[in-house]
Parts: structure tokens; sequence; C-alpha cells
């Protein structure tokens, strides 16, 4: 039967076949991870997808505009502000990525963040980034205004273990030179630990659920079975006793 079909319809068939199966999403990747830059600073976006056979093209959109560029690595050299925005990346068998958004400040100096949303427990990592990697001296990181840490060299910050008190708006400053600058703020936010969706109760209960069904419909097999032989024994009483009242009147 299949060899009658046209090879127009096979084509179609396979078409939908592959259209059914739901192509995975790309991902978009950051080479160094930093998504908040300074001007001239270098940046590789990554693309990583499933490829057809014998097609190893990537399509790369910035803010919605699709780049020349074909490569699974996406090179931003010297990076200028227009850079800035949202960039998406597609294989020859994956389905549109989610964006990642790229920010590139005129400034002296810059917050940078391994991840601005982490969840308790995470590590949060801090970064004061100096235009041109300029020596910076005495850094100093805010949190909600308050000054948390003082360094003469490191432009370092990190807490091993975030907690929701982590959260908040942070900047940095320094001195470059005799320049005393600071970056802008950004919100760092930690997220609480969702609680289990099930609780211990629903869990037990679920654990005892097949054992309470089984004994639920025994006990109902037994009782319908006590039923019908008590209803077969009344049957043969009222027999009995209708015969009785038979003979009784008979007897009358
Ligand atoms: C794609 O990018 C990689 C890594 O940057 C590079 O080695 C390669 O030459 C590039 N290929 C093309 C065709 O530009
Ligand atoms: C940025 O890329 C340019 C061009 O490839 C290179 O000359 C320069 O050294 C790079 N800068 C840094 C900080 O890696
Ligand atoms: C950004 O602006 C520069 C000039 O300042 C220009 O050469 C470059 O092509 C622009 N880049 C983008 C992505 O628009
Ligand atoms: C490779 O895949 C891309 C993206 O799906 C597509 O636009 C292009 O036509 C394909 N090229 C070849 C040679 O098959
Ligand atoms: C930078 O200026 C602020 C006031 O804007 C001041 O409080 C701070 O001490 C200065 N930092 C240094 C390292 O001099």
């Amino acid at each position: 039967m299949w060899q009658l079909l046209p090879p127009a319809v096979l084509l179609l068939l396979a078409s939908a076949g592959t259209q059914a199966e739901g192509l995975q999403k790309a991902v978009v990747s950051l080479h160094p991870q930093w998504d908040r830059l300074l001007e001239r600073d270098n940046v590789t976006l990554r693309c990583q997808g499933a490829q057809a056979e014998g097609n190893g093209s990537t399509l790369w959109w910035h803010n919605g505009h699709l780049l020349p560029s074909q490569n699974s690595s996406h090179f931003i050299a010297s990076a200028s502000v227009n850079h800035s925005g949202e960039y998406t990346c597609q294989t020859s068998r994956s389905s549109l990525s989610d964006p990642v958004q790229l920010q590139v400040r005129a400034a002296w100096l810059v917050l940078q963040a391994a991840r601005w949303r982490l969840r308790e427990g995470e590590r949060l990592e801090l970064r004061c980034h100096s235009w041109r990697e300029k020596p910076l001296r005495n850094v100093q990181f805010f949190q909600d205004g308050r000054g948390r840490r003082f360094s003469h060299r490191s432009n370092a910050f990190s807490v091993a273990r975030a907690s929701a008190a982590h959260s908040g708006s942070y900047f940095c400053r320094g001195l470059i030179g005799k320049l005393n600058v600071s970056s802008e703020a950004v919100a760092v936010l930690v997220e609480a630990l969702a609680t289990p969706r099930v609780s211990p109760g629903r869990l037990i209960l679920l654990c005892l659920l097949p054992g309470l069904l089984f004994a639920a419909v025994s006990w109902l097999c037994c009782s319908v079975r006590r039923g019908l032989h008590s209803l077969s024994r009344n049957r043969t009483n009222d027999t009995v006793t209708w015969r009785k009242s038979l003979q009784d009147k008979q007897e009358q």
C-alpha cells in the first residue's frame, strides 16, 4: 500500500512526523558568563542545539533582527552599547532558544554576577569589573546602601550559601587612579527553597491508599455476600412463614 502512495505524500507524512516529534529549544550561553559588560569587552555567545546531518548552520537574532553570522559561536569583539539587547538562536534541528539579555554600559565600573536569581543555599558571586580591566583599589560592595565588603585589591565578593537575606540592590565602587567611581545598582534575588509539593501527611496517605482501597473493596465484597446470604435466608423464611400461614389457613 505504501508503494502506491506518490512520493510527495510520503514526503508530507515524513515532515509531519518530524514536526510531531517536537524539537528541543536551542540554548544560548555566554563566555565568559557575565551578562553585564563595559564597552570594549569581548564576549562569545554559544548556541547549543541539535543539527541535521550535513547542515551545521546556526541562525542568530539580535533584538529580533537576523544576524549575518551562521556560526554556532557568535563572537562580539570590543562590545559597544548598541550590542545590548536580546539574543536568540536556532540550529537546524532545534526550536528558537529562550532569549539572553546582554547589557553593555559606557561606564568605568559594572557590577557582574554569575546569576542574578538564585535559590537559597546556592553561591552568590559578584564581581566589580573596571573598564579595560584598569587596576581598581579600595573596592566596596554595598547591599541596599549598607557596606557589605571592603577590600584594598580584590574586586570579587561571594557568599558560599546565600539566604533570602542576601536579596537586595547591590552596587560597587572604588578608585581607578584618583577617580572615585561607582557602578549602577542591580537587583539580586535569592528565592526561598520551595516547600515539597506533597506534604509528609499526604505522602503517607498515598502509600496507604492501595491498602485502604483493598480493605474497602474486601469489606464491600463481604458485606454484599453477607447481604445476599441473609436475603436468601429471609426468602426461605418467608416461604416457610407463607407456607405456615397457608397451612394454618387450611387447618382453620
Ligand atoms: C566558528 O567559530 C569557531 C569558534 O570561534 C571558529 O573556530 C570557526 O572558525 C568559526 N567558523 C566559521 C565558519 O566562521
Ligand atoms: C578582545 O578581542 C580582540 C579581537 O579579537 C583582541 O585583540 C583583544 O585582546 C580581546 N580583549 C580581551 C580583553 O580579551
Ligand atoms: C554599533 O555601533 C558601531 C559604531 O559605534 C557600529 O560600527 C556597529 O556596527 C554597531 N553594531 C550593531 C550591532 O548595531
Ligand atoms: C540548514 O538549516 C537551516 C535552518 O533550519 C535552513 O535555513 C537551511 O536552509 C539549511 N541548509 C541546508 C543546506 O540544508
Ligand atoms: C568615594 O566617594 C564617596 C562619596 O561619594 C565616599 O564616601 C567614599 O569614601 C569615596 N571612596 C574612596 C575609596 O575614597
